[in-house]
C-alpha cells in the first residue's frame, strides 16, 4: 500500500524524527519486504536527544552484552573508551565498518542496526560516586527470585539490535574487539521477536507461551511517555543523565512443558486476556479486540470478576499513572530453555518496576510457570548529536 512510499515510520504511525529511519536502496517494494533489495539497507540513525533502540520500532533480533571493567580502567580510560564507542556506533549504524574493520562488507547492510549503551553502578563509581543515582544497583530481592546464574548486573551494557542477525553478530564482534583493553565480557543474552515481514509492521509481539505480549504499554505517541521513561536530570546526582533512561532487564524462564498441559480457558484466565487475539476477558469475544480496554470491575452472573483477581494483568495493572513502565520484552531460546528477556524503561525502577514486581512476586497465577533467573539495572546514557561524544556528560 501507501506505506512503501512513505517509509517505515509512516507505516507505524510514528513521526520520522522519532524513528529516525532512513531507507537506502529499498526500492519500491511492499511494506514487508522493502523491495527487491530488501530492508537490509535501511539505517536507523544514531544521533538525537535519546539513543536509538528504546522507542524506535523494535528490531527482530537483540543482543544484550554486559561487560565488567578491567581493574585499571580509570576515568581517563573510560573517556577514551566512550570516544571509541562513539566512532564505532556512528560507523556501524551507517552501514560502514568501524576503524580497521577487516570485513566492512558485513557492516554494509545494517537492517536498521542500533547500538544502545548503558552503564552500571560500577562504571559510574569509577568516575564519581556522587553521580550514581540511588536506583542504580541491584534491585531489592523478591521472594521468588532465583538469580545467580551468570546473568546479573554488569558495569557496561551494549544493546545491539537489528532486523537481521548478521549485522548484529558483526557489530557485537567489532565492539568487543574495541573494548578489549577496557573491559571483559560478563554475560550476553540473545533475544528475538517475529522476523520483519512475518507480520505487518507494528503488530504486537507474541511470546513463547503464545500470548499477545505488549498491548497495555505506554506508546511512543503518548504525551506522558517522556515523563515516564526519559530522565530530566532534576533528581540529585542525575543531571548528567538528562535524556537517558533506567533499564531493568530480567531473564525470566518459562516452564513450557507444564504450561502446555493447561487447557485454553485456564491459560486465558492466567493472563486475563484471550490467546486468539489478546482481547480482555471482561468483554465478549465477539465484540472485543486487543485494543478493547480491560474492565477489572466486570463480573459474571455469579458476581465473580471476568478478569480473575489473581490474573497477571490484574496484578500488574497500576492505578497510579506514575507507576508505569515501558515494556520491550523479547523471547529467548537457549539449550532447550525458553523464556522472556523482560526489558523495561522508566525514570526510577524503585518507584516503577519494583512495586509492580512486588505485587506479581506476591501473587500472580502466571508464577506457576515462570521464574526470574537474571536481573540487571543500567543507566541508559543520554543521546548524542553529530560531533558529540556518547557519555560525555558523565565526565563534564
Ligand atoms: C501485561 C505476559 C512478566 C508487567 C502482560 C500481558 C501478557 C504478559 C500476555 C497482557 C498483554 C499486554 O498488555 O502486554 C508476561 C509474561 C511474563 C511477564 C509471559 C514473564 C515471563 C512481567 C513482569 C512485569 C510485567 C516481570 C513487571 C514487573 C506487565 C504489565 C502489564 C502486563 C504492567 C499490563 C497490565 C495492564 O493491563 O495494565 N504481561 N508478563 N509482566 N505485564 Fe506481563
Amino acid at each position: 500500500g501507501g506505506a512503501a512510499g512513505l517509509g517505515l515510520g509512516a507505516a507505524l504511525g510514528l513521526g520520522g524524527a522519532l524513528l529516525g529511519g532512513r531507507a537506502l536502496q529499498s526500492g519500491g517494494g511492499s511494506e514487508t519486504d522493502g523491495g527487491e533489495a530488501g530492508f537490509g539497507g535501511e539505517e536507523l540513525g544514531c544521533h538525537g536527544a535519546h539513543q536509538a533502540g528504546i522507542v524506535t520500532a523494535p528490531g527482530a533480533h537483540i543482543r544484550f552484552l554486559a561487560y565488567r571493567l578491567l581493574e585499571d580502567t580509570d576515568a581517563d580510560a573510560l573517556a577514551r573508551m566512550f570516544n571509541i564507542l562513539t566512532g564505532d556506533i556512528e560507523a556501524l549504524t551507517a552501514g560502514e565498518g568501524p576503524l580497521a574493520d577487516p570485513e566492512p562488507e558485513l557492516a554494509a547492510r545494517p537492517a536498521r542496526l542500533s547500538i544502545t549503551v548503558g552503564v552500571g553502578a560500577g562504571l559510574v563509581e569509577r568516575v564519581s560516586s556522587a553521580r550514581r543515582p540511588e536506583w542504580l544497583g541491584p534491585l531489592p530481592a523478591f521472594t521468588r527470585d532465583r538469580l545467580g546464574n551468570g546473568y546479573d548486573d554488569g558495569d557496561l551494557l551494549l544493546m545491539v539490535q537489528a532486523d537481521d542477525l548478521l549485522p548484529v553478530a558483526h557489530a557485537a564482534r567489532m565492539l568487543e574487539r574495541d573494548l578489549v583493553s577496557f573491559a571483559e565480557p560478563l554475560w550476553s543474552q540473545q533475544g528475538f521477536r517475529q522476523a520483519r515481514g512475518a507480520e505487518a509492521s507494528g503488530t504486537t509481539m507474541r511470546n513463547l507461551m503464545g500470548q499477545v505480549d505488549g498491548t497495555e504499554n505506554p506508546s511512543p505517541e503518548d504525551d506522558d511517555l517522556a515523563s515516564l521513561i526519559w530522565l530530566d536530570g532534576s533528581a540529585a546526582g542525575e543531571g548528567w543523565l538528562a535524556g537517558g533512561s533506567a533499564l531493568v532487564l530480567r531473564r525470566i524462564r518459562m516452564e513450557l512443558d507444564t504450561w502446555d498441559q493447561v487447557d485454553r480457558p485456564g491459560r486465558e484466565q492466567t493472563i486475563g486476556r484471550r490467546l486468539s487475539d489478546g482481547s480482555p476477558l471482561s468483554a465478549p469475544a465477539a465484540s472485543a479486540d486487543e485494543r478493547t480496554p480491560s474492565d477489572f470491575e466486570a463480573t459474571n452472573e455469579y458476581g465473580l470478576p471476568l478478569i480473575p483477581s489473581a490474573s497477571h494483568i490484574r496484578r500488574a495493572h497500576s492505578e497510579d499513572p506514575g507507576e508505569r513502565i515501558f515494556r520491550r520484552a523479547v523471547n529467548y531460546e537457549q539449550d532447550g530453555e525458553s523464556g522472556l528477556l523482560f526489558a523495561c524503561y522508566q525514570r526510577d525502577p524503585l518507584s516503577q518496576f519494583v512495586p509492580i514486581q512486588g505485587r506479581l512476586d506476591e501473587l500472580d497465577l502466571l508464577n506457576e510457570w515462570i521464574t526470574h533467573t537474571g536481573s540487571a539495572v543500567f543507566a541508559i546514557l543520554p543521546g548524542f548529536r553529530e560531533g558529540e561524544t556518547l557519555g560525555a556528560s558523565l565526565f563534564a
